[in-house]
């Protein structure tokens, strides 16, 4: 049988599985994201929220979605019809399919923008500018039409790559290599940012809590992010528990890949704020943020320039290990429930994704006009899929997990059969059934300003 359980590609053991995830999750989200929304959303009250909604909400639905898909052996459409079968479940499967495609299409721009920079890094073209200057090649280069594509192209097609090699050939044996290469870079970057003058401000800006600025928008924000920068809500994580080997454990899996994500992203805000406010630029600067201030922190540094070609290839192998892994979602759906191959569903989702990413790409050029609901292509792809898909399919599925699926059937899947103690189990049910339900669907409603 095609599709049996022994054939099934899987990861190699424990720690190519927390390569894989924690590659999913470290990514753009982190370097790129979080420390521009905590600049919109006014600093460190914004990180307490966001940490709030990480260990009540995130941490129990990644934990569910691990599971879940190593319990049923498949992907996020085919995990809830093996679990649930003839139950309208299914959908939210749709759902987390849906807001792969979204994420992807606006992901791979971001991502060949950072190519696009270890190009300019490469030639040198930071050297010797002012900040002004810095700030207005970013302008320019996104509102290009050519290049933004031609590098959003680029990236897709090494996702693609990747992803036709499969999960311990491609997905796992990349993530090991890069992952830890990418930490040593950002604690470079980090003792760089904190010893320029004037960083102490930033590290008010990041650490003392200004509550006022807390609207509920910002919480939703937080929610949002708190989804994105986990890889939650879109199967992603249930995609990979599929290729777990049932031997291993599941909550020290989840909380590793958690912290691992909530200390990168922060090392992330503490490489950036320092330098932004050493060097005066408005914290609230939006997506351009690391675009724009840190090759002006390169441009301080002695062999700045190569700091700089490190940090975008490192940024770009960042997002990497993140799209591979939205991709993998939609490749394991035409995979397993339309038995195409591997490398026809792979090249056909690249190029249909690719293309559908090319209004985000123009956002801020030939399209920046286009206006839905008051925004662009770029950040209303975001927006529905960051505030609206994955809050509701982590809604979905610590609900399946809480209520759905039998207690019995939850702990034999946390503790392998019974090998492994699951003490935490009755605070992971009431975080999977009551809390994180109750806050996912409150924030969502207050955001909707329905409540
Ligand atoms: N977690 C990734 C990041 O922080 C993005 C992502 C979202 C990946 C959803 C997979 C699923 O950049």
């Amino acid at each position: 049988m095609a599709n049996s359980v022994s054939q099934r590609d899987s990861f190699s053991g424990k720690y190519g599985f927390i390569a894989a995830a924690a590659g999913s999750a470290i990514g753009l989200g982190n370097i790129w994201k979080f420390p521009y929304i905590t600049g919109v959303y006014g600093g460190s009250a914004f990180i307490i929220v966001y940490l709030i909604c990480i260990l009540l909400i995130g941490l129990p639905v990644m934990l569910s979605e691990i599971s879940v898909g190593r319990r049923a052996q498949k992907g996020v459409f085919g995990a809830y019809k093996t679990l649930a079968p003839g139950t309208p479940w299914f959908f939210s499967g749709y759902m987390g399919i849906a807001a792969a495609f979204l994420i992807l299409s606006f992901y791979g721009v971001v991502a060949g923008w950072t190519m696009e920079y270890v190009v300019k890094a490469l030639a040198g073209s930071f050297t010797g500018k002012n900040p002004d200057q810095i700030s207005a090649m970013f302008g320019d280069f996104i509102g290009q039409t050519a290049r933004p594509i031609f590098w959003q192209v680029g990236f897709m097609a090494l996702t693609c790559f990747i992803v036709i090699a499969g999960i311990k050939n491609g997905i796992e044996k990349y993530s090991k290599i890069l992952m830890p290469v990418l930490l040593v870079i950002l604690l470079m970057l980090c003792l760089r940012s904190v010893t320029l003058d004037g960083a102490s401000k930033g590290f008010e800006f990041l650490f003392k809590p200004d509550f006022s600025k807390l609207s509920g928008e910002a919480i939703l924000a937080a929610m949002g992010h708190a989804f994105f920068s986990l890889s939650l809500g879109m199967g992603t994580l249930v995609t990979y528990g599929s290729y777990l080997k049932k031997t291993e454990s599941l909550a020290p899996l989840a909380g590793q890949i958690t912290i691992a994500d909530t200390v990168i992203a922060l090392l992330a805000g503490i490489a950036i704020f320092p330098a932004v406010f050493a060097f005066g630029i408005e914290p609230a600067a939006g997506p351009g943020l690391v675009f724009v201030t840190l090759p002006n922190v390169f441009a301080q540094m002695p062999l700045g320039n190569i700091f700089c070609i490190l940090f975008f290839s490192l940024l770009a192998i960042a997002a990497l290990t993140s799209s591979i892994s939205i991709l993998e979602v939609v490749v394991a759906h035409l995979v397993e429930d339309f038995k195409v191959s591997r490398k026809t569903a792979t090249l056909m989702m690249t190029l249909v994704i690719t293309l559908f990413g090319i209004p985000s790409a123009l956002s801020f050029g030939s399209l920046s006009d286009l206006s839905i609901f008051g925004l662009n292509f770029f950040d209303l792809a975001d927006h529905i899929a960051s505030n609206f898909l994955l809050p509701l399919g982590g809604l979905c599925i610590s609900l399946f997990v809480g209520w759905k699926m039998a207690r019995k059937d939850v702990a034999d899947e946390l503790s392998n059969s019974g090998a492994v103690k699951i003490a935490y189990l009755p605070v992971f049910l009431f975080l999977a059934r009551i809390v994180a339900p109750i806050a996912i669907a409150t924030v969502f409603l207050h955001g909707l300003k329905i409540i």
